[in-house]
Parts: structure tokens; sequence; C-alpha cells
């Protein structure tokens, strides 16, 4: 069986026809149809139910088209990986969740270009989900992301948990405080970003309030992390932020530590399963490096 005996398939069920799928393939009926026979002599199965107009299939091609299915896909997922695999020497694409660049991500890129100075580095930013498609479609190399989405195509790499911290105007008391406890926030105005995808952010620290038992009463969630930050510099509520984050500086803007353990976020890594490509290590020695400069705790089992 090859391939093409599967992409013959696939289109005579979604044609439900094997005229129009001969006309989608740009082959002749005649052969279509002898490759199908084929195909079922050699499985030793019927397909199709016989006479049935518009056709369908038999249970067993049922089964048969959906494995089909997954197969064609897993096949091209190979080939736009291994073509970017093979121009990995020349150009390195990162995908990463915008808030990273506020902290070390702009830092290890720096360091990274000049550790490598004949690399070209291309940064893209993009959601986690889209980092996943993106890296198995072979548009990226390298995503960057807080979320913890599994892909059997995708390894992905806990580099470290970031502890989170709340913003707060100056003219708040808690603004001036140590440290703060999620508690004591439930009945804020609570600002939380991103508004889009299904899991992103904003889920994560509502989750965190959930570990506790709490449920922030009232939130706002907006588009993204700098606008949370400018209603929060305008006196409008609260906001959970990364401690990265702390590197963006508006006037009146107090950055206070959450007191609670499960209060961070985790920062991944995320590359194709079967990419070896000494790039990827290569930039895992420059995120170590700045967390090393940093004095950042991590633990480097994997890579
Ligand atoms: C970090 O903040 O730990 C980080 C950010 C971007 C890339 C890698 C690590």
């Amino acid at each position: 069986m090859e391939l093409r005996h599967l992409r013959y398939f696939v289109a005579v069920v979604e044609e439900q026809s094997f005229t129009k799928a001969a006309e989608k393939l740009f082959i002749a009926q005649p052969p279509l149809s002898r490759q199908i026979q084929n195909l079922e002599q050699e499985l030793d199965i019927q397909l199709f139910e016989r006479g049935s107009r518009p056709l369908k299939t038999t249970e067993a091609g049922q089964f048969f088209y959906q494995h089909a299915v997954k197969l064609l896909s897993n096949a091209e997922e190979i080939k736009s990986m291994t073509k970017r695999i093979g121009i990995a020497d020349r150009t390195i694409s990162i995908g990463f969740v915008g808030s990273l660049l506020f902290g070390l991500l702009s830092r290890i890129v720096f360091l990274f270009k000049q550790q490598h100075p004949q690399l070209k580095i291309e940064m893209m930013e993009m959601n986690t989900y889209e980092q996943i498609q993106a890296l198995k479609e072979g548009r990226i190399d390298v995503g960057f992301g807080r979320l913890r989405i599994s892909d059997p195509a995708i390894k992905r790499v806990l580099l470290r948990e970031e502890r989170l911290v709340v913003a707060a105007h100056s003219s708040y008391v808690l603004a001036h405080r140590e440290n703060i406890h999620l508690s004591e926030l439930v009945d804020q105005h609570l600002f939380l970003y991103p508004n889009t995808g299904k899991a992103n952010f904003s889920t994560q620290v509502r989750g965190i309030f959930s570990e506790y038992g709490l449920e922030p009463k009232n939130i706002r969630i907006v588009r993204e992390l700098q606008l949370a930050l400018g209603f929060v510099a305008a006196g409008e509520g609260v906001c959970i932020v990364p401690e990265s984050a702390q590197n963006i500086k508006l006037a009146h803007l107090n950055f206070v530590p959450l007191a609670d353990a499960f209060a961070v976020s985790p920062v991944f890594m995320a590359m194709r399963n079967m990419d070896e490509s000494e790039y990827i290590r290569y930039l895992f020695d420059a995120v170590y490096q700045v967390y090393d400069l940093e004095a950042l705790k991590y633990d480097r089992s994997v890579f």
C-alpha cells in the first residue's frame, strides 16, 4: 500500500463519488476504480457499500478512512518539518507570547545572536496554540510560551516557574505592602489579559485563584498586558502580571509580590520532537546563561 492509494481512497470518500474524486485528482475514473479495487484486494475487505448512491463506506471503510486521513496529515507534517530542519543552519524562527518580550526573551535572543552571528533570527509573536501549529507546519523552529499544551509531535521543556506580582496604583494602600495574598484581591477591580484564545494567561490566573478556593468578583478582561497596566496606572484597579513585567515603567505604577506559593506562571520552550538541530541546544545554553546572570533557579535535567 502506498500513500497514493490512501489519497485516492480519501478523495472518493470525501466526494462520495468516483467521478467527482477522479476530477479532483486529475486522473481518469477507470484507473481510480482499479486502484481502489487493488486496495480492497490487498486488505481483503470491502471499503464501500456496493451500489450505494451517494457512495457510502462500510464500517471497515470508515475506520480505514479515519486512519488514512491521520496518516496523510502526518506525512505532510514530516515533509514540512524535514524541510525546515534542512534550512535550520541559516535561519531560526522563534515564536513567543508577547509578555515574554518584556522579561528575558530580548536578552536571551540578543546573547544568542552574538554567539551565533552566522544565523539569521526571525521573531514572531503568537499565542501558545499558534506556536504548536506553526512548529508542526515548519513556520517556526522554537516556541516560548506559558501554557501546558501537549501534542505528540512537540517536545515541551519547562524552563522555570516565574513568580507573579500585583500591579497597583501608588495611591492604593496595598501598593506599598511588602507582599499581598490573593485572598486580598477578590473584591478589587481586577484586570486580566489577553481576551483571545480558550486557554491563556487570564485563565491561568483564574485557575490559581480557584486552587485557593477563591473567585475574584470584579474581573475585566482586556486585550493585552500593556493595556491592563495602563488601566492600573489610571487608578482603575489592579492587575496580576509575571514579575518580569516590572520592566514596563509607567508613572504611579507599583508592583508588589504575591505571597501565595502557587502564584507562578511557567515558561516553556517548545520544539519539534524530531528536531535534533544543534541550534536548539545552543538556544537552551543562551537561556541558562541569562538565568545564571540573573541568579534564577532552574532544573536543567532535559537539556
Ligand atoms: C524567561 O523569562 O524565563 C524566558 C523568557 C523568554 C524565553 C526564555 C525564557
